[in-house]
């Protein structure tokens, strides 16, 4: 099976995996924490290289201000349940997003995840919080014309690997496969940048359902595909 060097995912259908079993919304994302689990688990085994997960979008904050502490809630709850076994796995942990924005404990817990895991050499495990893809590309809009400014740059030199340095994912691959849950057919400003050549999976499968199982099905699906990245065969 050819493993894909990068797979990110949009952990999507919490909030209907919950509503289907007349419990509340952050019961679905509890549910959904767990399969993130399994699912950082099994790619660490599969020898993924890179991992990166939609947990919280620049958008989300318009969510009622209950649903949105209970995602922080439990983000504090996996640094403080799984940074042992992740540091056991050799994972590295990269925050991709505006961390400054979260509530303080959800920040440091963060952060301390991202700090304590950056000498390992496992697998890369991204995860996108307040994060949006606009947001992103308009940082590195400002931090490029900035050095321009400075005269530290030639605009007419920039080169997409420049402007790539810039973004909060410097230096890793760029996704091979995006995996979305729940159904939707679209992106929801999910690494903009970075998915202009990706292969698209998406499954009706909600998010608290998805298994290691099913991450094979998409592995092997993606397996399948012929990519010509705008070439020819
Ligand atoms: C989208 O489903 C999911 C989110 C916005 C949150 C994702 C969070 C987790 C998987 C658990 C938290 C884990 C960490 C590490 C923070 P949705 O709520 O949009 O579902 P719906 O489309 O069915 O309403």
């Amino acid at each position: 099976m050819a493993i894909p060097q990068h797979i990110a995912i949009i952990m999507d259908g919490n909030g209907r995996w919950a509503k289907q079993r007349g419990q509340i919304r952050v019961q679905g994302h509890k549910a959904g924490m767990e399969s993130l689990r399994e699912i950082v688990r099994a790619c660490s085994d599969l020898g993924v290289g890179c991992l990166t997960v939609y947990a919280f979008s620049t958008e989300n904050w318009k969510r009622p201000a209950d649903e949105v502490s209970g995602i922080f809630k439990l983000l504090v709850a996996y640094v403080a349940r799984e940074l042992k076994e992740l540091q056991a796995n050799n994972v590295r942990i990269r925050l991709l997003g505006d961390v400054s924005a979260l509530p303080e404990d959800a920040r440091r817990a963060a952060q301390e995840a991202q700090t304590s895991t950056a000498d390992n050499t496992g697998l890369q495990f991204n995860i996108a919080i307040n994060y949006g893809g606009r947001a992103e590309i308009l940082r590195a809009v400002k931090a490029i014309a900035e050095k321009a400014a400075a005269g530290e740059l030639d605009p007419a030199s920039l080169t997409e690997e420049d402007f790539a340095r810039e973004l909060y994912t410097a230096g890793l691959p760029d996704p091979d496969l995006i995996i979305r849950t729940g159904g939707e057919m679209r992106l929801s400003n999910f690494l903009t940048w970075q998915s202009a050549y990706s292969e698209l999976y998406v499954t009706d499968t909600y998010w608290p359902d998805f298994t290691p199982a099913k991450l094979n099905e998409a592995i092997e699906s993606y397996g399948a595909r012929e990519r010509r990245f705008g070439g020819i065969k």
